[in-house]
């Protein structure tokens, strides 16, 4: 017995002995930058166990909302390395330094994307966003020329016009329009406008029910894809039918499409997708049905809830800041003085709404952390908080993780980071300090899509409604703080989303 536990002793001290060596290894290959050494892994279950940070443990899971630039602020640099040791020593490099992200950003063949974290996002088929490589170029140079600037003026138009249907018919004679989570009402909006702008598939709010399946409207409510993402293969039983049918909707879109008598000229993402994904150049190979299917999926998920919440969170501010929604106001009907409809040609003069928005996404990106890693050994430069330039080494095969939150809540970029100031994006700002839609060769596809339906949005609406919060009895004796903190709260899916917004929308 003694012996056996001796043994079992010996194998187990031989364990320890290795992972410190390890350990100490690759501290020594990264110079021993500052940042978290813990045993525990920042990624999986494991990381899980705290969501606080513990000396030594674990850098807490799921932290990051509440952390910000707080990382930075603690090891004075914006490149924090985080080392654990279980399962195996493992380093992520976090960055919140403007330059390095540039370099990176730039970088794409020495800092790829890390696809096998986006392989739930390819449950409809390979995609733009969870690829890398040669896919990816394919993927990019078919996809691109769907966002075209006839597709933004389609995107413009209408949604225009779904807000017009919305006024007129939906709100009607109401003086006032209270919901108790402002996403009841942008997660519609942006839906009809990718229905229309993204699938060709017009609808209008008393209709759309009736005309988009079930399915259609589950996929774009992606609760589902993250469960399945939780809880890895279990649930795909469960969702085989739902597949089934989401698969036999899109596919049957794609062939009506493609073989329609009458060839229409349509500038939705989906006729240009499939319109680029028949010609044959350079001698790459088109599209399969199926990587169709997956690019089709994706531009519906990564165009909807990323726009709905970006527009929940900017309606919270606005109605929190009754002073900016003035001064917006003033703004808007200083372009368009009368009652008509603000048209395309009157969007670049809308500089105001588009401040308001950059404020919004600076406060709230959508995508807190945009992960990479290094393909080949590499070396990334930052200050640290005296000022002095520091080399930091990146090893290859180091995880690196672009903070987007570090970055936004900067204060070496933005004065007074968690102030709501959309003036800061009037004149000069730091551009490379700003990332919601990533940057470089991977930056997001879809930028002047929302840009374009949410400054039509905004401007329809600011300019026939005030947007207030809504007065509940059980917080009538809140302060300003508490009542921003409450509204603001958020929780993190797919994306960062509002966790309640209740508000008012009151006819001028
Ligand atoms: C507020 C709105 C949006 C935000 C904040 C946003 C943010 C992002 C970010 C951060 C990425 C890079 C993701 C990564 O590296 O993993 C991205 C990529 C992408 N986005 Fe967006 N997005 C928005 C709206 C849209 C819309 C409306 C569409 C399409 C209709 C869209 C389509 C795409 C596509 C296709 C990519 C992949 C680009 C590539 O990898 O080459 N996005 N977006």
């Amino acid at each position: 017995m003694s012996t056996t536990l001796s043994v079992l002793l010996s194998i187990f001290l031989l364990y320890c002995a290795k992972k410190y060596i390890d350990f100490r290894a690759l501290v020594k290959s990264i110079h021993d930058h500052p940042g978290y050494r813990t045993l525990l892994p920042t990624r999986g279950l494991l990381a899980f166990i705290s969501t606080k940070p513990i000396r030594g443990i674990t850098r807490g899971g799921s932290n990051g909302w509440k952390r910000k630039y707080q990382d930075f602020e603690d090891y004075g640099t914006d490149i924090v390395s985080s080392i654990s040791v279980l399962p195996k020593a493992h380093n992520i490099f976090l960055v919140a330094d403007a330059a390095a992200i540039k370099e990176i950003t730039l970088s794409r063949a020495q800092f790829p994307k890390p696809v096998k974290q986006y392989a739930v996002l390819t449950f409809f088929g390979k995609n733009i966003v969870a690829s890398e490589g040669e896919d990816w170029k394919r993927y990019r140079k078919i996809a691109a020329p769907a966002f075209s600037e006839r597709n933004n003026r389609l995107v413009w138009e209408e949604t225009v016009k779904i807000m017009a249907d919305l006024f007129e018919n939906v709100w009607g004679e109401q003086k006032a329009i209270t919901v108790d989570h402002a996403v009841d009402i942008t997660l519609p909006i942006a839906l009809l406008v990718i229905g229309v702008a993204g699938f060709g598939r017009r609808m209008t709010w008393q209709e759309d029910s009736k005309l988009l399946p079930d399915v259609f409207v589950k996929l774009v409510t992606p609760d589902w894809l993250l469960k399945l993402g939780v809880t890895e293969r279990m649930k795909r039983a469960n969702l085989a039918f739902q597949e089934l049918e989401a698969c036999r909707y899109m596919l049957e879109m794609i062939h009506a499409r493609r073989y329609a008598e009458k060839k229409e000229e349509r500038y939705d993402l989906f006729s240009g997708l499939l319109d680029a994904s028949e010609e044959e150049s350079d001698g790459q190979a088109k599209l399969t049905d199926r990587e169709l299917l997956g690019n089709i999926f994706i531009f519906l998920l990564a165009g909807h809830e990323t726009t709905a919440h970006t527009l929940c969170f900017t309606f919270g501010l606005l109605a929190l800041y009754p002073e900016q929604q003035e001064k917006l106001y003033q703004h808007i009907k200083g372009v368009i003085p009368d009652d008509r409809l603000p048209t395309y040609q009157e969007m670049n003069s809308l500089s105001e709404s588009v401040a308001v928005f950059y404020e919004t996404l600076r406060l709230f990106p959508p995508v807190i952390n945009i992960p990479k890693y290094a393909a080949e050994d590499a070396t990334l430069v930052t200050t640290d908080s005296s000022g002095n330039k520091v080399v930091v080494p990146v090893p290859q095969g180091s995880d690196v993780g672009l903070s987007v939150l570090g970055l936004h809540y900067n204060p070496r970029y933005w004065q007074d980071p968690y102030a709501f100031k959309p003036e800061r994006f009037q004149g000069d700002w730091p551009r490379d300090a700003f990332l919601p839609f990533s940057s470089g060769a991977r930056s997001c596809l879809g930028r002047r899509f929302f840009e374009t339906e949410g400054i039509a949005i905004l401007t329809m609406l600011v300019s026939r409604y005030t947007v207030e919060i809504k007065p509940e009895p059980e917080f009538a004796g809140e302060s300003f703080e508490e009542r921003k903190e409450r509204i603001l709260r958020v929780k993190r899916g797919l994306t960062l989303m509002p966790v309640r917004m209740p508000l008012v929308f009151k006819r001028r």
